[in-house]
């Protein structure tokens, strides 16, 4: 049966060998009409093959352009990006992405969505529905297969989005905030669901995140982003056992790095939104309302 390669175990360990991320030195500056922004300063970060690397850092700090530059959507401006040493000059079949919003064609069922790169690829129908069918097993969505996407959850949609991704067996899965829509129950299923596709997978990924709890628990390691421009900050190992349970959530070495995140990630969040924030928002704690309310505050 011809199925997608990485389901096959005897292609596992090949698989794991495959999928090195390297971006070196990277920098992307937009050019508007009125000005210029440099959106990425000088970033080097690396995904070994079969790692779990995550993203973070605080809103508009570059984090989806390092992702775009290593999916092949823009280009750097500086710097080099390569996986498995080959340069990133476009969008490859090779480099699977996930992205926030739901990118379902909604014209086509759940196993079509999941098809459509196989098909792309040439597979004959009988091996693609198969593979779908296979995958979509993996995911917990057989039984939907015939559904079109405005019939799904929104959690159903992004492990369609997953699988789909996944099907044409691309050696680095690249995934901007994926979990972002979905509500705090439905997004820590997806963190199980999703480590457990990579461990069988052993695919190399990159995944933003402004989520603290969820990079911790999905990653091998955490690169923190500064404010804009965005350079790397920091670069967290985390070293908790595989495979990661809920109730390390609660344990010491999780909140230590929980600590050490949130540390870092206030204070590049505090910068990114500027000066405005301690003369006025959190300045503000020490005013006094009293329950008269705001209009004691305007009559004085
Ligand atoms: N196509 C573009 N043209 C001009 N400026 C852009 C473009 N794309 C991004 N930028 C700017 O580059 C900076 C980085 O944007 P980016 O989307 O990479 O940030 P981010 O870290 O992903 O933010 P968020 O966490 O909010 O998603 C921002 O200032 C943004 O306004
Ligand atoms: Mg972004």
């Amino acid at each position: 049966m011809e199925l997608a390669t990485p389901h096959a175990p005897a292609d596992a360990s090949a698989q794991a060998s495959r999928g090195w991320i390297r971006v070196e030195n990277l920098s992307v500056r937009f050019t508007s009409r009125h000005e210029e922004v440099l959106a990425v300063d000088d970033a080097s970060i690396e995904v070994k093959p079969g790692e779990f690397v995550t993203i973070i850092g605080p809103s508009g700090c570059g984090k989806s352009t390092l992702l775009n530059v290593v999916a092949g959507f823009i280009k750097g401006n500086d710097g080099c990006v390569t996986v498995d040493g080959v340069p990133v000059d476009g969008p490859s079949i090779q480099r699977g992405v996930v992205f926030q919003q739901y990118s379902l064609f909604p014209w086509l069922s759940v196993r079509q969505n999941v098809e459509f790169g196989l098909k792309m690829k040439g597979m004959r129908r009988f091996a693609r529905e198969s593979s779908a069918r296979t995958l979509l097993g993996l995911a917990g969505l057989l039984a939907f297969e015939n559904h079109y996407p405005d019939q799904l959850s929104g959690g159903m949609k992004q492990r369609v989005g997953i699988v789909r991704a996944l099907a044409t067996s691309p050696q680095v899965l690249l995934m901007d905030e994926p979990f972002g829509a979905l509500d705090a129950q439905t997004r820590v299923v997806m963190q199980e669901i999703l480590t457990n596709m990579w461990q069988r997978f052993r695919l190399s990924v990159l995944f933003i995140t402004h989520d603290i709890d969820e990079a911790i628990f999905l990653s091998d390691r955490i690169y923190v982003m500064t404010a804009r421009p965005g350079r790397i900050k920091a670069e967290i190992k985390v070293d908790l056992p595989r495979p990661r349970t809920a109730e390390m959530t609660s344990s010491p070495a999780f909140a230590t790095l929980v600590q050490q995140l949130r540390q870092l990630i206030r204070e590049e969040s505090l910068a990114a939104m500027g000066t405005e924030l301690h003369d006025g928002a959190l300045g503000g704690f020490a005013t006094e309302v009293g329950p008269g309310g705001v209009c004691n505050i305007v009559n004085g």
